[in-house]
């Protein structure tokens, strides 16, 4: 898909991994460069897009494997096409925490979904948008629930297993030429100074492309 000289940008890894954290200085490094930023997270960042992300958060609910991954997608769809797709066209920057490999990493690798069924739906909730760059940390089981501040419990072993699942997924995607795999229990300022030179990197080379 035609993008114009936008760039975009996505941040993935498990939760507690320090994407959230990545993207966040990379928005606030961007914007003090006086690049035009979009930052966003998934699911987000429209309103129909937030109140799905309140229902996939809603712990009382019951969602089936299959409902859940249409409900990343419904989420996606309206933000890539309502949002993601105009910024790039106008030139902007997009960085967004989450983005289609986590549908891969969750669903796929965790949940066990079929894996072309879900790159089809990744294809049409993404509009064909696919990312420049993107970054994902890898960190151990014992290293992401301490950055979460959890305590282990019964179902542990169940928890346990997805997780690897699903770290194994996002390990794999990195064969992926745009993917950047980072080890995530580096310092978390080396991290960035990697992230930000790669971005910088990027955001010149895509200007002189397009001055040519
Ligand atoms: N490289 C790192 N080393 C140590 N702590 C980190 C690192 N990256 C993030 N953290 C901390 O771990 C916690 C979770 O980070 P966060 O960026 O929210 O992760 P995620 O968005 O992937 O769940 C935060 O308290 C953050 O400060
Ligand atoms: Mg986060």
């Amino acid at each position: 898909m035609k993008k114009n000289n936008g760039i975009f940008i996505t941040f993935e890894g498990i939760d507690g991994c320090g994407k959230s954290t990545q993207a966040r200085w990379l928005n606030a490094n961007l914007k003090k460069a006086g690049h035009e930023v979009v930052f966003l997270r998934e699911p987000g960042g429209t309103p129909l897009s937030e109140r799905v992300r309140n229902v996939l958060l809603n712990r009382r609910l019951e969602i089936s494997p299959v409902a859940e991954l249409l409900l990343y997608e419904a989420a996606r769809a309206q933000l890539a096409e309502t949002i993601i797709r105009p910024a790039l066209a106008e030139g902007r920057i997009v960085v967004c925490d989450r983005y289609f490999d986590s549908t891969v990493a969750y669903q796929g690798y965790g949940r066990k979904l079929d894996r072309r069924l879900i790159d089809r739906l990744n294809a049409l909730a993404s509009f064909g948008i696919t990312p420049d760059i993107t970054f994902i940390f890898d960190v151990d089981y014992k290293t992401s629930l301490s950055r979460r501040g959890k305590r282990p419990d019964r179902l542990e072993k169940e928890k346990q297993a997805f997780f690897n699942r699903v770290r194994k997924g996002f390990v794999e995607l990195a064969s992926k030429r745009r993917i950047v795999l980072l080890d995530g229990r580096q310092d978390i300022k080396t991290l960035f100074e990697i992230v930000r030179q790669r971005a910088e990197k990027l955001i010149a080379q895509s200007r002189d492309n397009h001055a040519r």
